[in-house]
């Protein structure tokens, strides 16, 4: 049994698909505060077995070990989180309460049930504006916004952790871009009102939603001066979870590991990928750069290869036609 928080949002219910279909009993604790109960319907409808799921805010801590108790579970995974950067500047205690205390909620709810395998969504934010690429795990860790700092300081919490009681078995994934959906076409990423990042915003455009593209700059040392990210489809990422609850089975360790693709790509490179997936056209047009991009963001994926025997498969076309079905099907 993994019990999973965070369980019925986009990267959760894809880990949750893979989970089941690995052939492992979910328990979802999530409060809805970003995602709908339906998702774990649709999760079932994929995999033919639904997770367990309780409704429930990790901060609450009473509440929280309770589930876990009940659920039997010896692995936590935890996704449950706020992720806006913009509105972690607009409301930086939020981002403390619900990242970093929620998450220390959890960890003493864990201590006390004795459960101590944790895998923990971090993200590539915590590399700052990078000094080196491609990102290694030991490049130099900061923090430019208060959610980027949740992380940073998550991070800290479970290396102190892990150095009190090397019991612990943790991983922490550091996701460079997620972006896709599962190829079925029920679950997917729903971002609410305006969505902020790329691939979300393009895939409207195409389906009419939205009239064009802002390129946030197309003056950045970069080939065709657009910013560069590393993307990698959510199918790819949430099989990263299994394989690291896998190495976590042998290893009693805490390790930081990316996950990404190592390939970068431009606004530019996505949006023409988009068009040609979709047959639709994405009009844009270039706009001021947003305040807090940096020019490039690329992993160098190879310890997850050498650690966990991982690496993503899906290239550039799956990961648009992949949204594009999800984009149709769900918000036509
Ligand atoms: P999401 O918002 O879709 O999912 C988060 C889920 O956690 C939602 O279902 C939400 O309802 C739930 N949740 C939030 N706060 C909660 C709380 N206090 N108690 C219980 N449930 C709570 O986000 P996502 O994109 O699936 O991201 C999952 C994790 O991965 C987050 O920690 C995020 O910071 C991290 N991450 C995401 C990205 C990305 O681009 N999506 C990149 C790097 C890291
Ligand atoms: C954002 C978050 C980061 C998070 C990451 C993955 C910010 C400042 N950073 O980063 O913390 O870890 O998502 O979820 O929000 N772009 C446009 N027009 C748009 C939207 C985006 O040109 O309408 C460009 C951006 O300038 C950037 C690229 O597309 O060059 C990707 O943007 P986005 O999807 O927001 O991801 P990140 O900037 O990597």
């Amino acid at each position: 049994m993994i019990f999973v928080t965070g369980g019925a949002g986009y990267i959760g219910s894809h880990a949750c698909v893979e989970l089941i279909n690995a052939g492992l009993d979910v328990t979802v604790f999530d409060n809805f505060c970003n995602s709908q109960p339906d998702v774990l319907t649709r999760v079932a409808r994929i995999t033919g077995k639904a997770p367990t799921l309780v409704q429930g805010d990790i901060r609450d801590s009473a509440a929280l070990e309770a589930a876990l108790r009940a659920s039997g579970a010896r692995a936590v995974i935890h996704f449950a989180g706020l992720k806006a950067v913009g509105e972690s500047v607009q409301n930086p205690l939020a981002y403390y309460d619900n990242n970093v205390l929620g998450t220390l909620r959890l960890l003493q709810a864990m201590t006390k049930c004795d459960v101590k395998t944790l895998v923990f969504s971090s993200s590539a934010t915590v590399y700052g504006d990078p000094q080196r690429l491609p990102l290694t795990e030991d490049h130099p860790l900061s923090a430019t916004n208060p959610y980027g700092q949740s992380k940073l300081v998550i991070e800290e919490m479970l290396r102190d952790l892990h150095r009190s009681d090397p019991a612990w078995r943790i991983s922490i994934l550091r996701y460079f871009n997620p972006v896709g959906a599962h190829t079925s076409g029920l679950i997917g990423e729903d971002p609410q009102g305006t969505p902020n990042n790329l691939l979300p915003y393009v895939a409207q455009v195409a389906a009419g939603r939205r009239a064009f593209l802002n390129v946030w700059g197309n003056d950045y040392d970069t080939p065709d001066g657009t910013g560069v990210r590393d993307y990698i489809h959510v199918v790819d990422l949430a099989l990263g979870h299994l394989k690291a609850l896998q190495r976590l089975a042998l290893h009693a360790e805490c390790r930081a590991i990316n996950l990404g693709t190592g390939v970068g790509y431009s606004v530019l490179g996505m949006l023409r990928a988009f068009e040609q997936a979709s047959g639709k056209p994405v009009p844009y047009q270039v706009a001021p750069r947003r305040a807090g991009d940096i020019a490039a963001c690329y992993a160098d994926p190879s310890l997850a290869l050498s650690l966990l025997g991982w690496r993503a498969e899906r290239d550039l076309t799956a990961m648009c036609t992949d949204a594009w079905r999800w984009q149709s099907s769900e918000k036509g």
